[in-house]
């Protein structure tokens, strides 16, 4: 499928789901306490998409057996697609939750990693960075830029500092569907592939790791952890390319005027 620049319509469409996700992810900087269960989160969520008109877009998706929340909630070790349950969070855990929502047939899709109380001086490092390393990625979606100049900024930020960068889960383009192409590798040189134009857009999600970037699949058919059992993060937001500045659409800090 080709790559599809959005009309201000769709670009408004996508707005309206963004603003969604990121309430979401405002409130739940309140909500991640120790003692909560990932199941509770999950039904705080979902209902705050439900409640501004939204779906879930992971809810139902893939399979077998098809994703069967509305977010993923991936803890430690876990590095994406953790199904929410009755664990409780506990002081010094580390918890990434991954969003999507749908409304007026467009998608937007954010995930933010958040530490549970104190958390040790490793865990606050992996997320510092995996944060920074998103921001660096979003810095240079620019019209005329290259789609590999997004993969060099996540694997030269993050391994100069010492972490490391997984391979087999990429960024994407996000739209219509929650993933359309392009396909962004999340690693490797800059200067080459889609030339970037206005209207694009694209999920950008480095996964970052404290040890080896190798995963392993639970049996659930879902989970993904570190093969090495070290800690992961991960950090994503939906951005559509301008004549200027990246639009960040699922920024945490719009106001409620969108929704
Ligand atoms: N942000 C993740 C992704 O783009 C979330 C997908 S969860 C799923 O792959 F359930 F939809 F698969
Ligand atoms: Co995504």
């Amino acid at each position: 499928m080709a790559v599809t620049c959005k009309s201000q319509r769709e670009l408004a469409a996508m707005r309206r789901a963004g603003a969604i996700v990121g309430l979401a992810h405002r409130m739940l900087r309140t909500w991640v306490k120790p003692g909560i269960t990932t199941r509770e989160l999950d039904t705080l969520v979902h209902q705050v998409i439900t409640k501004h008109g939204g779906y879930p877009s992971f809810l139902g998706y893939g399979g077998p057996p098809p994703y069967p929340a509305a977010t993923c909630i991936s803890v430690n070790e876990e590095l994406v697609h953790g199904i929410p349950s009755k664990r409780r969070l506990h002081a010094g855990d580390i918890v990434s939750i991954d969003i999507g929502v749908q409304i007026d047939g467009y998608h937007a899709d954010s995930a933010w990693s958040y530490a549970v109380g104190e958390v040790s001086e490793e865990a606050a490092g992996l997320l510092r960075v995996t944060e920074e390393t998103l921001y660096h990625a979003l810095s240079v979606v620019r019209t005329g830029a290259r789609l590999s100049d997004i993969s060099w900024a996540i694997q030269s930020y993050a391994e100069a500092r010492g972490y490391g960068v997984i391979r087999n889960y990429i960024s994407h383009g996000i739209g219509r569907s929650l993933h359309e192409d392009p396909q962004i590798l999340n690693y490797g040189p800059p200067g080459r592939g889609l030339v970037l134009q206005p209207g694009m857009t694209f999920a950008i999600e480095p996964m970052i790791v404290c040890g080896d970037p190798s995963t392993r699949e639970l049996r659930d058919g879902w989970t993904v952890v570190t093969a090495d059992g070290r800690l992961a993060a991960h950090y994503e937001h939906t951005v559509a390319v301008t004549t200027g500045e990246p639009e960040i659409l699922t920024s945490q800090e719009t106001s409620d005027e969108v929704l």
